[in-house]
């Protein structure tokens, strides 16, 4: 049995939404986690974790505290949660989504996991439940997420999300294409929201508007989205990116990936998630894709790609 999850990249309003301000993201289904259930011989017993993409097979103790790995940590977080002992099979992890790029690779491959352990076990997971066992893993990486990663990814869907509010989809009215476009920095997370906060502490009066913008962004963004104006969304993007760079979480290389897509003909472009490093997105029409690829590449970024949000049916 086969199960997986797919990437993820946020269009509006990363960070401000750790703060309470609504943020927009979409999934990338052309990138994917995938996780395997596989029967053991008769003689085998317990849960066995198959990394394949990195080699590695682990046994998995839920008792065994010791082994700080990521994946026999996620998938003692998955057995917890789900307040069973783990079931006689090899789950086979493989991925797609590049790692610590800001594409919610960590999410992708918990949620594929989940489902995996969850069917070996006989479970039953609603997405709700599903929704609440990403988030908590996600908790014990990043500290303080927002919920936004594991939301997009585990419900497949474009999303208007803000923070202890209920779930809402975002119905989308036009097809938009968009290049995503690899910094290749690695993307630090974690770091980046704890030096946020501690900026947000010490000059609240600084940081607090341009949050406050963003939130703006993001709903103007939503209305454009659901209304179908695909031009509107552009400038919105390159805003948001300009006021994310004013809180110091771009970078000098995502700014001039962001240049070199808006100066080869995208209608807008910003980092996507963390930021400092990871990936940025650019809007275009589909006609202009080729040019902004190539301008892309030629100022600098690695493992470029192509993705459509489709229009909702
Ligand atoms: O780097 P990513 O893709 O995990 O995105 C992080 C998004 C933030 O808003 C910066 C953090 C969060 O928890 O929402």
């Amino acid at each position: 049995m086969h199960f997986s999850a797919p990437a993820k990249v946020i269009l509006f309003g990363e960070h401000a939404v750790v703060y309470g301000k609504p943020a927009i993201a979409v999934p990338v289904f052309s990138l994917r986690a995938n996780a395997e259930v596989r029967p053991h011989p008769p003689h085998q017993r317990g849960l066995i974790v198959e990394a394949a993409d990195l080699n590695r097979v682990l046994p998995i103790n839920i008792d065994d505290d010791l082994v700080d790995d990521a994946l026999a940590v996620t998938a003692r977080l998955v057995l917890a949660a789900l307040n069973t002992t783990p079931p006689d099979v090899t789950v086979r992890l493989t991925s797609t989504i590049p790692i610590a790029s800001g594409l919610g690779s960590g999410a992708a491959i918990t949620t594929a996991a989940a489902r995996a352990i969850a069917y070996a076990s006989g479970v039953t997971l609603t997405p709700e439940r599903l929704n609440e066992i990403v988030y908590e893993v996600e908790k014990h990486y990043h500290g303080t997420p927002s919920g936004i990663d594991n939301t997009v990814i585990v419900y497949e869907q474009p999303v208007y999300f803000r923070r202890n509010h209920p779930i809402e989809s975002l119905s989308v009215a036009s097809d938009i294409t968009l290049i995503v476009a690899d910094s290749g920095q690695p993307s630090p997370t974690k770091a980046v929201v704890s030096d946020l906060r501690r900026r947000f502490q010490a000059e609240p009066d600084i940081v607090q508007p341009v949050l406050d913008h963003m939130g703006a962004i993001a709903e103007a963004a939503r209305q454009h989205l659901m209304s179908g104006q695909i031009h509107e969304l552009g400038p919105l993007m390159t805003r948001n990116h300009h006021h994310l760079a004013a809180l110091g979480v771009s970078s000098a290389r995502l700014d001039q990936l962001v240049t070199a897509s808006l100066a080869s003909g995208a209608l807008g472009a910003k980092l996507s998630g963390g930021g400092r490093g990871g990936n940025m997105i650019a809007l275009v029409q589909p006609g202009k894709a080729a040019t902004v690829i190539e301008g892309l590449r030629s100022a600098g970024a690695v493992n470029i790609f192509k993705t459509e949000v489709k229009r909702s049916c």
